[in-house]
């Protein structure tokens, strides 16, 4: 398979920290790399920043909403389609390779993990698949996105069984445990939440939750739009029953990538709603025989695209050879520093968590003066700098994506510019 994270980027890393160049200056002939630059080193991050083809004429800050790819991701989603092409082949082989890499990443067994278009996607799969009966429920929090709730609410729509919400609770660990706890009943059958949420960035204590749903005999499933690629994710640790994760956020993998993680265990538990080619066990015959692949491979149907997969691959072997440990300590101390200078300043409210354990790479912020909207346009057109609005449960605010690839003199960009806002009378 086409990886050219480990040869480019390292090498790269390495010769660019010795003035050496960057992309394009490596000679044909293979040498060690040398030594990294260190990590704290503010260095070793612009030179993070120059993997990524991402324009410089605005601050990206919206990981959360999608996050952008490394050349090295799109230089293996285009060698991977260009040979498969050459030779019109599917390449599906190259889908089993990248399944143990990608399983590994998140803590899983090759077997638990299916490839999908996205978190959506994932969680519809789980929401639609288990076996649920009218007057049945199912509890999410309040702040829960659109591909999250919305499969739970069709299922309320068609079938009959009751959404119950709880509001997060900012403050602490335990409050949210509580307010879960509070909801159960003998006929809550799942518990959902958000690994880290979409518009405040609350990190949920997702291994307490799991042993709080299996006491009470629940199927937890977590939408980790925004937990896979921000933070370590280890599933087998939190020992939850299902996962779904974006692949084109904070693992910059290729547009319309997903992961599915439904423990092996438990599979038969989730019925595949959409089914048919290599969904199978590989032995039908046809009218009496059929069975699922063994494996979470059931809910992948039909002809794929191996080469975004194989895209995918290379996000994880891109994060990996940074570490993912550092990955997280990064875009949170970048968040950590974005955070204390907006609070800094008056008129500014900060919605996400202020306690470490409770928050990871996302700061949502309310400009008194300044309406959402207007302060999304205000920092876009006047500023360049992306963010996201946050327009969900009447929070009127702004969120902030820091990831590997930002840099502290982009956050002081943000940061002057409400200050700037924030000011005018
Ligand atoms: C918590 C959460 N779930 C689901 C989604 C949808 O992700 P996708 O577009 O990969 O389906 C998002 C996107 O922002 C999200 O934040």
């Amino acid at each position: 398979m086409y990886r050219p994270t480990r040869r480019r980027f390292v090498t790269n890393l390495g010769r660019a920290a010795l003035g050496a160049g960057l992309f394009g200056a490596i000679g044909p002939r293979w040498e060690p790399p040398p030594p990294l630059p260190d990590p704290g080193d503010p260095d070793y991050w612009r030179l993070v920043r120059r993997q990524y083809p991402l324009s410089h004429e605005r601050v990206y800050l919206n990981t959360g909403g999608l996050g952008p790819a490394p050349f090295a991701v799109l230089d293996a989603v285009v060698h991977t389609t260009r040979s498969l092409q050459t030779l019109s082949e599917t390449g599906h082989h190259l889908i089993e390779e990248t399944r143990p890499e990608v399983a590994a990443f998140l803590g899983a067994d090759p077997d638990e993990v299916a490839f999908t278009r996205n978190a959506t996607e994932g969680n519809s799969v789980v929401a639609s698949g288990l076996d649920l009966r009218a007057g049945d429920e199912v509890i999410f929090e309040s702040h829960a996105h659109p591909g999250g709730s919305f499969p739970w609410m069709v299922r309320q729509k068609e079938d009959g069984i009751r959404v119950r919400i709880f509001e997060p609770d900012p403050t602490s660990e335990e409050g949210n445990l509580e307010r879960i706890a509070a909801l159960i009943n003998e006929r809550t059958r799942v518990l959902q939440v958000s690994h880290v949420t979409a518009p405040t960035g609350i990190r949920f204590p997702v291994e307490a939750m799991a042993r709080l749903a299996r006491d009470r005999g629940l199927w937890f499933h977590i939408d980790g739009a925004q937990s896979a690629g921000m933070i370590p994710v280890n599933l087998h640790a939190i020992a939850c029953d299902s996962y779904a994760a974006s692949g084109h956020k904070w693992m910059g993998g290729p547009h319309g990538t997903g992961v599915l993680y439904v423990r092996k265990d438990r599979l038969d538990e989730v019925r595949p709603t959409e089914t048919g080619a290599y969904g199978d066990d590989g032995d039908v015959q046809l009218p009496e025989r059929f069975g699922y692949a063994p494996s979470a491979r059931r809910y992948e149907v039909g002809t794929r695209n191996a080469s975004l997969v194989a895209g995918l691959g290379e996000a994880v072997n891109f994060l990996e050879t940074i570490g993912m440990r550092r990955v997280a300590v990064r875009a949170g101390a970048l968040a950590a520093y974005l955070r204390e200078r907006l609070r800094a300043l008056s008129g500014v409210t900060i919605l996400t968590p202020g306690k470490d354990s409770l928050a990871a790479a996302m700061i949502t912020f309310r400009v008194e003066k300044l309406p959402y909207r207007e302060l999304y346009r205000y920092l876009l057109g006047e500023h360049g700098l992306r963010c996201r609005i946050v327009s969900e449960r009447g929070l009127d605010a702004l969120r902030v994506s820091t990831h590997i690839f930002n840099q502290e003199d982009e956050c002081d960009r943000l940061v002057e510019a409400v200050r700037a806002v924030s000011a005018r009378q």
